[in-house]
């Protein structure tokens, strides 16, 4: 069966996170951090791909009141809503100070344009994500998930049930992006597949 961000998985979301993504915790400090240092407690920040509100409420407990949560399954976040995070499935027409979209591009089958967009809507953007890499990288990720305590099986399961679902470029692709911009980038992939 193919991977769904669906009630069950916002269930158990926050502990799966922790398991499935290496430097989870220390990018989202990183996150923090940042705001803390350059980021008015009122100013609007965003989250894109925000799954549960889990990084927004943590936001929200160190004193950031403007808070707006994006995600395109809106029942990963609807057993979470609350008075201080505007939820929505649709990105709401402001100008972000901050947005964050951590590991969310590389479920867009259009990421380059859902890049631009959030570039238009924000002041500072902070990106990370699943990236393809070598042979060696997976095996290195897949011990590192069983050194969290996930079986073999779980590890095996889950690569089945993404598999057709993402849409991985590596980390040069992204920085070519942001550099050259969409028309640019554009052109030159045409290029390469021509
Ligand atoms: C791995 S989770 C993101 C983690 C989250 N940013 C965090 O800090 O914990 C990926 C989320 O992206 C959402 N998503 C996938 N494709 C999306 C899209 N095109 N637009 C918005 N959200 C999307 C999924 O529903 C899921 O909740």
């Amino acid at each position: 069966m193919s991977w769904k961000f669906d009630e069950s998985i916002s269930r158990i979301y926050e502990g799966h996170v922790l398991q499935h993504i290496p430097l989870y915790e220390k990018t989202i400090n990183y996150c923090l951090d940042y705001a803390e240092n350059h980021i008015p407690k009122d100013a609007p920040i965003l989250d894109f791909g925000c799954a549960t509100g889990v990084t927004l409420r943590k936001f929200a407990s160190r004193g950031w009141t403007n808070l707006w949560g994006v995600d395109s399954s809106p029942v990963m976040y609807q057993n979470y809503e609350d008075d201080i995070i505007k939820y929505s499935t649709n990105i709401e027409p402001e100008q972000y100070a901050l947005t964050l979209c951590n590991w969310t591009l590389h479920f867009c089958p259009n990421k380059w344009l859902t890049i631009d967009q959030l570039l238009k809507c924000s002041k500072t953007l902070i990106i990370s994500d699943k990236t393809l890499h070598s042979k060696q990288q997976e095996i290195a990720y897949e011990q590192w998930k069983i050194d969290q305590g996930c079986t073999r099986e779980e590890v095996e399961e889950k690569k089945r049930s993404l598999q057709g679902i993402m849409y991985l470029h590596p980390v040069a692709d992204y920085i070519d992006f942001l550099e050259k911009g969409l028309t640019e980038y554009q052109k030159r992939m045409d290029k390469l597949k021509n």
